[in-house]
């Protein structure tokens, strides 16, 4: 019988990716018994020897060891510490026997910001939104009877021009009504013929990327980053120069000058993931790095509707006199993501390539459905929601602030800003975040680890909370079970 940290297989930790590290360990250590490089009887190096050898805090390796003992794979006694267990029962072979290879084929899954994740949106919660869900608005809140009769009403209607495939760039009643909107809410000058409705704003990211660039072209991303729009990226093969942001939003300066990047992309009015608000010098500067370095500039304003202290600053695009600025929104914050109706605004100089790249993309969303969020936006419906849920969300967003204080104020450092449907806070290290997410997922509570969403070597551990979605005893209960979490993570620190 023996033991060694020699005898394990080379295990690499990601710490960028989306898998929790103590995922990771237990995976790699599980391959290593199964092809008997950790043979029956081996003892486990201990879970503070292991933590050093690789980098990582000693909750991580216990969270790894107490898996693998839960799967069957090891016996802990007292004084002989954990052991790979021996004979391996034939239980755990056969279910982990390795089955037929699948069909052998080009098959490439969507590289998500770490690795292949499937995608942003697939790591929403299917069931529906819990306490702290990211990007997800007020459910509980939006009139669903009202939207049904609109909705009804339409289908009933049996309009035909609804239910052929319609106007690639979207319904047209509705391209004018949200011109309209823009430019009450967002100063935002343009014509119908500029709003192409997608498949929301990530549909939109992505028609804008494809269409201004080409494989290997540079874009200059914020840093930490939206990950949806690193899936885009990432699929289209392109580089990316991150570049840091402080409290006035993306540093342009910083930005690495030596490689020409084709286009920028910026979230000014909420910088997505830490929240602050891009001010009017930097705005400034970003729209003259663009008209000097003949770029692009993609402003996703995604969820600008909640500024909860006075007017917000203007968008971008109403500042830019270039027309370089594709804009950027969506309905998923505001009504429901479930609608998948978001827009993009883009010059007039693009305006006409943008439908030709529609078919081979399925079209754009159901007319039926736009349809009716155009009758739910000329009634006057879509404004008064508006206000109601800015009034709602002033009152979720000080329960949040006020349960961080309460239970987490000496742990987390809050970021605070007065837009938007989420915070974010620091984390002391080396608390791990992505550990925390995944612990309080177990646990019910959703948040979202900051550390994974940098590019850069400035990353730092953190948790992205939204507030929308959950009423003041669910926000209260669900800061008491991060509490909980993080404790129990940061004991053995
Ligand atoms: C930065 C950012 N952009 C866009 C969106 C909305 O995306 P969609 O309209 O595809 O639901 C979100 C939602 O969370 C977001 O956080």
């Amino acid at each position: 019988m023996h033991s060694a940290i020699a005898e394990l297989p080379l295990v690499i930790i990601r710490r960028d990716g989306d898998v929790p590290m103590h995922c990771q360990l237990s995976a790699a250590m599980r391959g290593a018994i199964l092809r008997g490089e950790l043979a029956p009887g081996t003892r486990l190096p201990s879970t503070r020897a292991l933590s050093l050898e690789l980098g990582v805090s000693r909750n991580t390796v216990i969270a790894a060891y107490d898996q693998l003992y839960a799967e069957g794979f090891t016996e802990a006694q007292r004084g002989r510490g954990t052991r790979v267990v021996s004979p391996l029962p034939e239980v755990v072979l056969r279910l982990h026997r390795v089955s037929a290879p699948l069909p052998s084929g080009d098959v490439r899954a969507p590289a998500g910001p770490g690795g292949s994740t499937g995608g942003w949106l697939a790591t929403h919660d299917p069931d529906g939104p819990l306490a702290f869900s990211v990007g997800v608005p007020a459910l509980d809140q939006f009139p669903f009877t009202l939207w049904s009769r609109l909705a009804g009403r339409r289908l009933r209607q049996g309009a035909r021009e609804l239910f052929d495939y319609g106007d690639l760039a979207g319904y047209p009643p509705l391209r004018t009504a949200i011109a309209e909107y823009l430019g009450i809410a967002r100063g935002i000058g343009c014509r119908p013929e500029q709003v192409m409705v997608t498949l929301g704003a990530q549909q939109a990211l992505d028609l804008a990327a494809r269409l201004i660039l080409r494989s290997g072209d540079s874009v200059l991303i914020e840093d930490p980053s939206y990950p949806g729009v690193r899936d885009v990226l990432d699929n289209l093969g392109v580089e990316l120069i991150p570049v840091p942001v402080d409290g006035e939003g993306m540093r342009i300066q910083d930005g690495d000058r030596t490689r020409p990047a084709r286009m920028a992309y910026v979230t000014p009015s909420h910088q997505f993931p830490l929240g602050v608000t891009m001010s009017l010098e930097r705005r400034m500067e970003l729209l003259e790095w663009a008209r000097s370095a003949d770029a692009w500039i993609v402003e996703d304003d995604y969820d600008s509707a909640y500024c909860y202290g006075g007017r917000p600053l203007p968008a971008l695009h109403a500042l830019d006199t270039s027309g370089r600025v594709l804009y950027i929104g969506t309905f998923s914050t505001v009504l429901f993501p479930g609608l998948r109706i978001g827009y993009v605004i883009v010059p007039a100089a693009l305006a006409q390539e943008f439908p030709g790249m529609r078919p081979s993309l399925g079209g754009s969303p159901p007319h039926v459905l736009q349809a009716a969020l155009c009758d739910f936006v000329r009634a006057g419906h879509f404004a008064q929601h508006v206000r109601r849920m800015r009034g709602l969300y002033v009152e979720r967003r000080s329960s949040l602030l006020n349960a961080l204080a309460r239970y987490l104020g000496e742990v987390v450092q809050v970021v605070h800003t007065n837009t938007g449907m989420h915070l974010a806070g620091f984390l002391p290290e080396p608390l791990d975040d992505a550990c925390i997410a995944a612990e309080a997922r177990r646990h019910g509570v959703s948040v979202l680890p900051l550390k994974p969403l940098y590019i850069g070597p400035a990353a730092r551990p953190g948790l992205v909370m939204g507030f929308a979605a959950a009423d003041r005893d669910a926000i209260t209960a669900g800061v008491q079970t991060l509490a909980a979490v993080i404790e129990s993570m940061g004991k053995g620190l």
